[in-house]
């Protein structure tokens, strides 16, 4: 088969579109012809190396797949070949993409336990921006969060996958969303998407105008993956007895922190990693039933995963970029 290898952990330049060994599905695994691959800032991550977390190279990542099953295992019942599926690529062997096998590939393996049909009338487009976006952003926002109607959040990152996620399944359960990102075009694309308020944060001190916009209340939740120099201007941003939900560090993991803000305002730090099979499934239905609308941002053939990193790196999206065989 084509994959698009990663041969080395560096810059994007590493990524070679080339044949690769087709993987060996297992009797309780399926064998899929990918059709859409969606890109996640973990690939990103995989590529230029995460401290303690070894990936073996040469490697190919990739973790929101859509595909048709080609080959059923053994010992796999209730699925067939021809299926449209999506994989939830948290599998017992761990993470594709991470530590096995991804799908920025023509073909990707997994266990059949890990499959949701895709209903009719979803593309493999809008399956494969699922799982890692969506699916985290729904976990962090209702089983941590527990986030209700009427609340005010406030979403840093809110251009990228998770963070466009989030602001849509924030809007979804009826709450007031602060949404931030980096430029003007990306805030108006949010208030697009339905964000209640937009702050550009490279000109305008979020912390200071969500306390503003909160009458000098804070907000209920905030939503921060960033981490770096956003952290300590999030805290002040919770009102007292608020969440801090946080899934990732895309600007560092180590920040300062201000502890004042922890024990003054009696606030809860909740960590938030990965989603469920039923997420992803719940997910789906939603699709199907046209009430949520998965945001496509670029679409790229296979052969041009390079590119389509380089333009997830420079910031350079809105929503998600897919890679198609
Ligand atoms: N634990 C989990 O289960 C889990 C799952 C999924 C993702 N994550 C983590 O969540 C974070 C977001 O992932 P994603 O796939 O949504 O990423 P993404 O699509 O690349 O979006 C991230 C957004 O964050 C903003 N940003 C702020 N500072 C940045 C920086 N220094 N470098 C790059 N972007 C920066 C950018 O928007 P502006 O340019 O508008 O600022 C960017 O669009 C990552 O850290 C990822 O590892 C964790």
């Amino acid at each position: 088969m084509k994959a698009a290898v990663i041969e080395q952990q560096g810059g994007p330049e590493n990524i070679v579109y080339r044949n690769w060994p087709d993987p060996r599905p297992g009797s309780g695994d399926v064998l899929v012809r990918v059709k859409a691959c969606g890109l996640n800032h973990l690939d990103i991550f995989v590529r230029r190396g995460m401290p303690g977390l070894p990936v073996p190279m040469p490697f190919i990542s990739g973790g929101d797949i859509a595909g048709i099953v080609e080959f059923v295992g053994g010992e796999v019942s209730g699925l067939k070949v021809g299926a449209r599926v999506l994989l939830n690529p948290s599998t017992p062997a761990g993470m594709m993409g991470e530590q096995i096998q991804g799908g920025l590939a023509e073909l990707a393996v997994c266990p059949a336990s890990h499959v949701v049909p895709i209903p009719s009338g979803v593309t493999f487009e809008q399956a494969a921006c699922l799982p890692v976006a969506y699916g985290t952003a729904r976990r962090m926002l209702l089983t941590r969060a527990k986030l209700k109607a009427g609340q005010t959040i406030l979403i840093l990152g809110a251009s990228g996958g998770v963070g466009s996620a989030a602001v849509q399944i924030a809007k979804h359960i009826g709450a007031r969303v602060i949404a931030c990102a980096g430029t003007d075009e990306k805030c108006q694309r949010l208030s697009q998407i339905g964000a209640d308020h937009v702050i550009n944060y490279h000109e305008q001190d979020f912390s200071r105008e969500a306390w503003r916009l909160t009458d000098k209340e804070g907000v209920d939740v905030a939503i921060n993956f960033t981490g770096g120099d956003t952290w300590v201007p999030s805290l002040r941003a919770i009102r007292k007895q608020g969440c801090l939900v946080t899934c990732g560090a895309t600007a560092g993991f180590d920040p300062q922190t201000d502890i004042r803000y922890i024990w003054t305002r009696e606030l809860d730090i909740l960590g938030s990693d990965g989603w469920t099979t039923q997420d992803i499934a719940a997910l789906l239905d939603d699709v199907a039933g046209q009430r949520l609308e998965p945001i496509i941002s670029h679409v790229f053939p296979l052969e041009h995963a390079r590119e389509a990193e380089e333009l997830m790196e420079a910031r350079g999206i809105f929503g998600k970029i897919l890679l198609v065989p």
